[in-house]
């Protein structure tokens, strides 16, 4: 039966968890079966082809379980591999950008919009093109913000450090009146808080924060909901796959998933 199947969760690395934990959430019954693609990160440095290969290969793995869905968490996964990996398997495949850019779209009242993200999915220009097809009018401002990748893996969250790389990344944005912001990358949650109160304390403005993760739950939720396939039966025994390491998934990824992980097993691909 379908309902059974499990959910197929990826991304290049560990960042990825911050959707698996809100699918996880919103869906206590699904099961999840998590690849974080370790061995071949950061991907939001690397070109559209080099990620399109990874993303296909990543999805050929996941594919040999029963699947009802497969989530691509990668931000620069979901900018240029869609169309292929959609092409790949005859289950759906869903990316965070078109339900981030709903989301922000419902979000902003004066549809100034600016967003965030790795090189690869800046550079897309995904998060603008769907953010304009839902608001021609909107004004949409984007900005790579790299170095918070490796803070949040580092845990320097709430530091002098993340504090002042956040401002440095954000004034210009806010600068231009952006009321809304994307929160376009696996591991920005993690940062909210800061953003929070840097917005509301340092900037003086009120600014909605997009997480994508959020949205992509809430899409998939209703996706399922909709076509009868929710599991109504507890049947939470996720399994996490990686690339490399399996340990120091456990341990950088503990922040991400934000419990502890039933068992993380290495494959190579
Ligand atoms: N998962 C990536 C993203 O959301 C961030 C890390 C990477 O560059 O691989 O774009």
């Amino acid at each position: 039966m379908r309902t059974k199947g499990a959910i197929g969760i990826f991304d290049s690395g560990i960042g990825g968890l911050t959707v698996a934990r809100e699918i996880a959430n919103l869906m206590p019954n699904e099961r999840l079966v998590y690849l974080g693609d370790t061995a071949r990160l950061p991907y939001g440095s690397k070109s559209s082809s080099t990620v399109i290969k990874y993303a296909l290969r990543n999805v050929g793995f996941l594919a040999k379980t029963p699947l009802k869905a497969i989530v691509v968490a990668c931000n620069t996964v979901s900018s240029v591999a869609l169309p292929a990996l959609r092409e790949m398997v005859d289950i759906p495949v869903l990316g965070v950008i078109g339900p981030g850019a709903r989301t922000a779209v419902q979000a902003s009242r004066s549809g100034i919009i600016g967003v965030i993200g790795q090189p690869g999915t800046i550079k897309s220009g995904r998060y603008e093109s769907a953010i304009l097809q839902l608001n021609s009018d909107a004004k949409v401002y984007s900005t790579t913000t790299p170095l918070l990748v490796p803070l949040a893996e580092e845990g320097w969250l709430n530091t002098e450090v993340s504090k002042l790389v956040l401002k440095s990344y954000l004034e210009p944005l806010v600068s231009r009146g952006i009321d809304t912001l994307v929160l376009g990358c696996t591991h920005y949650p993690l940062f909210k808080p800061e953003v929070e109160a840097l917005c509301k304390d340092e900037f003086q403005r009120d600014v909605a924060l997009v997480d994508s993760a959020v949205s992509i739950s809430r899409e998939l939720k209703g996706m399922l909901e909709r076509d009868g396939l929710l599991n109504p039966h507890p049947a939470p025994v996720h399994r996490f796959y990686a690339t490399d390491d399996v340990d120091t998934f456990k341990r950088v990824g503990q922040a991400f998933w934000g419990q502890d992980f039933p068992q993380v097993l290495h494959v190579d691909l």
